[in-house]
């Protein structure tokens, strides 16, 4: 894994860093940098708010943090492709791949088959895990296309949370940009079956158009044409693990 810095250029805070490369909370990874049990590059470091560039290498009690080489793609789903490593009826995203070992590739956040945009997949299971995740607040934003118009009061609805078919509690908090009466910007951070579709359906629309733009901080490269794909550097998997995306942006 090599890749100098973030692709905005943003260090990032070591215990923030920490947890999301290792299965620690963010207190834990705090502790761990307090008790000296951590370098950066050679140096102990026992600031928990130090920023460090994405590529630094990271030691804990002398074990490197990124000894396991994993592979990890951004893949821009095209409609008619299911979210899965193998289907009888229709091809799947890991069609699509080129790649040796494809057997051990797991798939980070699916779609449905008529959904377009980003797709992760990566052979690393907890990276796959902390994206999909709700606990750790990791955000995948979408444009969705209404069928009826959409109201300004649906910004508040969702902020509140809606309450899906057959579930007792509320959606997490989703944060709302209405771009024009049939076009918006959704963040969600759970993944719940059909999520974004049935929030639209619990407030009486209907979604007839769904692309997902980002995970986390990381954004489908607009190079990537639809059925296109290619590695993460480093630095974009950790993107995809920290920050919430921005709406609008
Ligand atoms: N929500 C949906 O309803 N469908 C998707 O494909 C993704 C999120």
């Amino acid at each position: 894994m090599n890749s100098p810095s973030t692709r905005n250029g943003k260090p990032l805070r070591l215990d923030k860093y920490l947890s999301s490369v290792t299965d620690y909370s963010r207190s834990d990874a705090k502790k761990l940098i307090k008790n000296g049990e951590l370098s950066v590059d050679g140096d102990v470091i026992t600031n928990p708010g130090a920023l460090v560039s994405a590529d630094a290498s990271l030691e804990l009690n002398g074990q490197n943090l990124r000894q396991v080489q994993h592979r990890y793609f951004m893949l821009h789903k095209p409609q008619g492709y299911v979210c899965a490593t193998r289907d009888r009826r229709h091809p799947t995203v890991i069609d699509l791949l080129d790649e040796d070992n494809q057997d051990a590739l797991h798939i980070a956040g699916r779609l449905d088959i008529d959904t377009t945009g980003l797709v992760l997949i990566t052979d690393d299971g907890p990276w796959a895990h902390q994206v999909m995740s709700p606990k750790r607040q990791c955000f995948k934003r979408y444009r969705v296309g209404t069928g009826l118009p959409l109201d300004d009061s649906l910004v508040e609805r969702f902020e509140k949370g809606v309450f899906l078919s057959e579930s007792k509690r509320r959606t997490l908090p989703a944060s709302l940009s209405i771009l024009d009466p049939h076009e918006a910007l959704l963040e969600i951070c759970e993944g719940k079956f059909h999520q974004v579709k049935r929030m639209f359906g619990a407030v009486g629309n209907e979604v007839v158009a769904l692309h997902r733009e980002a995970v986390g901080a990381l954004e489908l490269d607009s190079d990537l044409a639809e059925g296109e794909y290619r590695a993460l550097t480093a630095a974009e998997a950790l993107l995809a693990v920290t920050g919430t995306v921005q709406n609008g942006s």
